[in-house]
């Protein structure tokens, strides 16, 4: 059940805030749900929240990566990320895609050099809604899935985050079974196109809460989740990484 749920707190939190998160999630999540949860932090506080969360059994992972270090201006590299204790990294967010221009290309090179370095990835892929509502998806994943690991031998833990695009911060998310039928088809298509037909566990993200997690990790499929918004709060957190334990895996 390791690192199954996931909190990406984007460009959020503060010195106070990161404290009181803590707080928060520690009086609420249960012992044996604990050893599921990870969080990214923005990269400033990954130091102070490594502390913080001292001996708890929460994974911490960055953000995104670059592919090198050295003369790269305003960039983090694996080797900083790992020596703050980052465990894995996302790679791929779309909003790194959309806001930072990043291609299907920057992401397989990053996924590269990330199990070059054993550094373990999620790496996100989703559809636009035009996509979503043209019926497009499945082509839309398959692109994306193809372009960035196609016969890449993939690391045993190497795990994808299904989030489409319009759902993510909106409050407006696929009908569950759809999230389970293209968890089902992503990991079909990771097993036919990588090199070692992995076959990755899948996440799903996008306007998860404490809300709608218990039907979303009802579906076969869903191996965790991938939470933005309602991770910033610790109890909220905690209370969906709590109903993760009904799961029973
Ligand atoms: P929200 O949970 O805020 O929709 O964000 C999802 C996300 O982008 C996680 O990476």
């Amino acid at each position: 059940m390791d690192r199954s749920i996931i909190g990406n707190w984007k460009s959020n939190g503060s010195l106070e805030l990161n404290k009181i998160w803590f707080k928060d999630f520690q009086e609420n999540i249960k012992d044996s749900a604990i050893s599921s949860t990870a969080i990214c932090p923005p990269y400033l506080y990954l130091d102070q929240v490594s502390n913080i969360i001292n001996k708890a059994n929460i994974s911490i992972g960055s953000q995104d990566i670059d592919i090198s270090n050295g003369a790269r201006t305003g960039s983090i590299s694996i080797e900083a990320c790992k020596d703050l204790g980052c465990q894995f990294s996302i790679i791929g967010h779309s909003e790194r895609r959309t806001l930072f221009g990043e291609t299907d290309l920057n992401v397989r090179e990053k996924l590269l050099v990330a199990q070059d370095k054993k550094m373990s990835i999620v790496m996100c892929i989703g559809e636009p809604e035009e996509d979503y509502l043209s019926g497009n998806t499945k082509d839309y994943l398959f692109n994306q899935i193809n372009k960035t690991i196609k016969n890449v031998d993939l690391a045993e833990d190497f795990t994808i985050a299904y989030e489409p695009i319009w759902a993510i911060g909106t409050g407006k998310l696929p009908k569950m079974h759809e999230i389970n039928t293209i968890h089902k088809y992503i990991k079909d298509i990771v097993q036919s196109t990588s090199k070692n037909s992995m076959v990755p566990k899948v996440i799903y993200g996008g306007s998860v809460t404490s809300e709608n997690a218990e039907e979303l990790f009802k579906e076969d499929c869903v191996d965790g989740a991938l939470i933005g918004g309602a991770s910033l709060n610790g109890k909220e957190f905690a209370k969906i990484a709590n109903q993760f334990l009904n799961k029973g895996l």
